[in-house]
């Protein structure tokens, strides 16, 4: 019984000795998704479940070999021991209870971080002996990069061209296989600004260790400007679409005809408007510039005067060119 309660205490220091160690030691990247801190969590349990195992053994097996070691001239042989039915039950039972307490706590997990995600930013992944590739569809943008905003959950569906990649950024600590002819969805919700890196995690050939890609988290608004910037159109009717959108005209001013907070833009090129002060104005390029910078200068009757003056600070010459361009489109 006293060596019981000796190995028990050596059992208890050496754990907490262990956990030290492991905690002081950088054993994973910084986190960089809010995905990633509930992963994180499930890992220190498990450290902590590993680091008593790891002493319940060790402490026992030196404890026994240094306390019970033949002495001289003791040439007897040992106790015979036949079994311990308390011993195997609790041994049992206890690691079992362990590792369905575990189950539990990963199936919860998983069932959350699979959920699907509210308004989240589209991003199709591909993978493709030896690259990444990235597409917004929204913004019918194309990447070699991986740029997502901050805050907001991605949805990245996942798919290859040729064999088996595996999605990885180790920051976001969650990893996804890219299997040829399937999709497979990954929700990644960034809560750190940075740059990372995409890798391949699964032995993809002989460029496999080269498979990188940069992963950037940045502001929601460097995101919407990283978008701008990166449509591959030259059309301006299509650029402008793309820019109503992202801006938010879209939210006042319809493209079918509808009346919501301001003017639809169906038709509302070259048409005949009066003013609020009884003047009449034909919508032209002038005209449209100048209510997307001072939307309050000259105001159409029957409308209130809502819309922000910050465009003028916001869009440049050429995106406002590229909206009246799509205004323009509209003209019936
Ligand atoms: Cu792709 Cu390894």
């Amino acid at each position: 019984m006293k060596h019981l309660a000796v190995a028990s205490v050596l059992v208890v220091l050496v754990t907490v000795v262990a956990v030290t160690v492991l905690e002081s030691i950088d054993l994973l990247p910084v986190v960089a998704s809010t995905e990633g801190v509930v992963a994180d969590r499930l890992f220190s349990y498990q450290m902590y479940v590993i680091a008593f195992l790891f002493a319940l053994v060790a402490v026992f097996m030196v404890y026994s070999a240094v306390v019970f070691r033949r002495r001289p001239g003791d040439d007897g042989d040992g106790l015979y021991v036949r079994g311990n039915t308390t011993l195997e039950v609790t041994w049992t039972v206890i690691p079992v209870g362990v590792v369905l307490y575990f189950a539990v706590l990963s199936t919860e997990y998983l069932l959350d971080v699979t959920s699907a995600p509210q308004d989240p930013v589209v991003v199709d992944v591909t993978g493709a002996q030896w690259s990444w590739q990235f597409e917004y569809p929204e913004a019918a943008v194309t990447s070699p990069e991986l740029v997502l905003p901050l805050g907001r959950p991605a949805l990245l569906r996942i798919t290859s061209t040729d064999v088996i990649h595996s999605f990885w950024v180790p920051e976001f600590r969650l990893k996804q296989d890219a299997v040829p002819g399937l999709v497979r969805d990954l929700r990644i919700t960034p809560n750190r600004a940075g740059e990372y890196v995409v890798r391949c995690a699964e032995i993809c050939g002989q460029g496999h260790a080269f498979m990188l890609a940069d992963a950037k988290v940045v502001t929601p608004e460097e995101f919407e400007t990283w978008l701008m910037s990166h449509g591959a159109s030259d059309d301006p009717v299509v650029r402008g679409k793309r820019l109503a959108e992202l801006s938010g005209c879209v939210a006042c001013h319809s493209a079918d005809g509808k009346r919501i907070v301001g003017p639809t833009w169906l038709g509302l090129y070259g048409k005949e408007e009066t003013m609020a002060d009884g003047t009449s104005v034909t919508v032209d390029d002038d005209y449209l510039s100048e209510s997307i910078r001072e939307p309050g200068r000259r105001l159409v009757e029957g409308f209130s005067d809502v819309m922000p003056a910050t465009y003028k600070d916001t869009l440049s010459d050429d995106e406002v060119a590229d909206l009246i361009a799509y205004i323009r489109s509209l003209e019936q």
